[in-house]
């Protein structure tokens, strides 16, 4: 089977040629994100292999399926950027990996926190300069703080198991609650009392109409004066011109984030020789105390390997006509 890899990396390549290993597949990469305007390179594939940043919109259905495609297959979980139903309408199937490495991303939500509360990317470019003052370093104990995790999934679960172990009080805001998490330590809130309570609240939800922009100027007025907020989940879950006031206020004391609502536009891409036009990042970058990684919670050689194995599979479950457990229905309300 014909396959059109888009937003490729070097690293996409380097896993998925190794794991296509004695399949069928005929993988072609292409640097470009799948949107509108690139369909049209999809003439001749029978199937799409996509990440977080490229687009199926109805717009796009359109033209893959009349091209021939008869699957979309994503890299990742979250697929609040494929219409399934339009898809599904045209007889494209939609298939993701559900889960790879969830301690990947907790593990990287747990540096944003330390990296911001003890500065360590300050104190490393200081030391090499042989400024060894401490003037400005403090930080605070994580021990007995209250962490609020809203989303206790497969990421949220991990996280809040790695900070019980910090010693912090676990608050947790889940419709779905882990009754597993509660015997564990972590205590479910309604998300009022969550934003009021809580020294650092992390999100671990899913991208969907009713977390879209969850965290906004309501929400910050709630919290705690100087909280931290940490989002590696998808950037539109915070309303993030609300943020920049809530720090120009200093109601927000710390912002660590791995997503940005507009990061299409600039993720994944080495942007330094150019102009960047986004008004908003840059805003965000002036902060001393905003903290911005590039999407790169799920990136470790774990993920990776999980993720190319998964991805490997359901393309040849789409070339052999396997029904597939990682095949997303378009009745399927939660799109992540
Ligand atoms: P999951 O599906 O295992 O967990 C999501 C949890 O959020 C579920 O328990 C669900 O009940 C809960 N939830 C749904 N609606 C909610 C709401 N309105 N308020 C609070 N909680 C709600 O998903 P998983 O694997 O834990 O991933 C979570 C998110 O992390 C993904 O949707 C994705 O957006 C993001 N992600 C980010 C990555 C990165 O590299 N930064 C990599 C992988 C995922």
């Amino acid at each position: 089977m014909k396959v059109a890899i888009f937003s490729t990396q070097s690293y996409d390549r380097l896993y998925l040629d190794r794991y296509k290993e004695g399949s069928q597949l005929e993988l072609t990469y292409f640097d470009a994100a799948l949107d509108e305007h690139t369909a049209g390179l999809t003439q001749g594939f029978e199937a799409v292999c996509i990440f977080v940043n490229d687009r199926v919109d109805l717009e796009t259905a359109n033209i893959i399926s009349a091209n021939g495609v008869r699957a979309v297959v994503l890299r990742c979980a979250g697929f609040n950027n494929v219409d399934v139903a339009a898809a599904h309408e045209r007889g494209v199937k939609v298939l993701r990996v559900p889960a790879y490495s969830p301690q990947a991303v907790a593990e990287h939500t747990v540096a944003l926190i330390l990296t911001l509360n003890r500065k360590t990317h300050k104190a490393y470019n200081r030391v090499r300069e042989h400024n060894f003052s401490l003037e400005r370093m403090m930080g605070f104990n994580l021990y007995g703080k209250t962490v609020g995790v809203i989303g206790t999934g497969q990421i949220g679960a991990a996280f809040c198991r790695i900070m019980l172990g910090f010693g912090c009080t676990v608050i947790a805001y889940d419709p779905l609650p882990s009754p597993a998490l509660k015997v564990q330590g972590v205590t479910y809130v309604p998300l009022e009392e969550l934003l009021r309570t809580s020294d650092i609240i992390s999100l671990h939800c899913p991208l969907t109409p009713a977390t879209h922009h969850l965290i906004n100027k309501e929400g910050f007025d709630m919290m705690k004066n100087g909280v931290m907020l940490i989002n590696t989940s998808r950037g539109a879950v915070i309303q993030t011109r609300d943020a920049v006031q809530a720090l120009k206020s200093e109601k927000l004391g710390y912002l660590g984030i791995d997503v940005y609502e507009q990061e299409e536009n600039l993720f994944f891409r080495d942007l330094s020789e150019r102009i960047v036009p986004d008004d908003l990042i840059a805003r965000l970058m002036a902060f001393p105390n905003v903290l911005i990684t590039a999407h790169q919670g799920f990136f470790t050689k774990e993920a990776l390997q999980q993720i190319a194995v998964t991805t490997i599979k359901n393309l040849n479950d789409v070339a052999l006509g396997t029904t597939s457990q990682n095949e997303i229905l378009p009745e399927s309300k939660v799109y992540r």
